[in-house]
């Protein structure tokens, strides 16, 4: 897909690491509205450090425009409000917390009582299992339901980009292919955008629309999703063939 002012995300010359360790190097990335990205690449290839400099978790040189507007020096939940949710390696729900208070948590950004109020009762209509379990604790659920709440929680925060970060880690298969049936469903029910990290390439890509290799801090230029078949992926992105 060509550059237009209607991306939504543009990425120019992005470099990023930890303290002096360099890991990402002069990335270049764009992300068109209601476009969904997936990022392959080996362990160790830079995947989560990119999906951190995305938010703002970790410091990065370069240019970000997220919706006509520099990130630079805003805050982690600045870009959450305006638009940029993450769900990261893990999932990062509070385990402690019930399912219903994850999701309020994710919804605090929103700033309003009744789009709360409103995002809890469309959610839980979508996640009917996350509605009979909303006053259990999230580390009492399966992983499969962990990673639901975890892009519900998300979803709370009204979001125009959607991070994922290896979202079928730990998953069986069946699970995963409800995950990325799920995702799908989502792409085209809202108006959302998504970069989704993935290591089993065949589910992610059959939804994306462009697929980039991350190989070793470098990413190379992306190529639509439907012109990789698995097997090339997989030698391109972790043997460097
Ligand atoms: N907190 C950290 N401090 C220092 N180095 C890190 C940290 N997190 C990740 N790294 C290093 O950055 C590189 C990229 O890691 P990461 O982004 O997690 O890769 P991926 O998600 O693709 O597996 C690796 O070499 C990793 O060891
Ligand atoms: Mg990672």
């Amino acid at each position: 897909m060509s550059e237009t002012n209607r991306d939504l995300l543009t990425v120019r010359g992005l470099h990023a690491g930890y303290g002096a360790v360099r890991v990402l190097r002069d990335i270049d990335l764009t992300v068109a509205a209601n476009e969904v990205i997936v990022l392959l690449g080996a362990n160790g290839a830079g995947k989560t450090t990119l999906m951190r400099a995305l938010t703002n978790l970790i410091p990065w040189t370069g240019e970000v425009v997220f919706d006509g507007a520099s990130t630079s020096r805003k805050r982690t939940e600045a870009l959450t409000r305006r638009g940029i949710a993450h769900v990261p390696q893990g999932r990062g729900t509070f385990v402690e917390l019930t399912v219903e208070e994850n999701l309020r948590v994710g919804g605090l950004v929103t700033g309003s009582k009744e789009a709360l109020e409103e995002g809890l009762e469309r959610w839980f209509a979508v996640y009917p299992r996350l509605a009979e379990r909303r006053r259990q604790l999230a580390g009492s659920l399966s992983g499969g339901e962990q990673q639901m709440l975890a892009i519900a929680r998300a979803l709370m925060s009204r979001p125009r980009l959607l991070l994922l970060d290896e979202p079928s880690l730990g998953l069986s298969p069946i699970i995963t292919e409800e995950l990325f049936e799920h995702l799908a469903r989502l792409r085209a029910d809202e108006d959302i955008s998504m970069i989704i990290v993935e290591q089993t390439a065949e589910l992610a890509l059959a939804m994306a629309d462009r697929a980039h290799i991350l190989r070793s801090g470098e990413l190379l230029p992306s190529r639509l999703a439907s012109e990789l078949n698995d097997a090339e992926v997989l030698r391109e992105a972790y043997l460097g063939a």
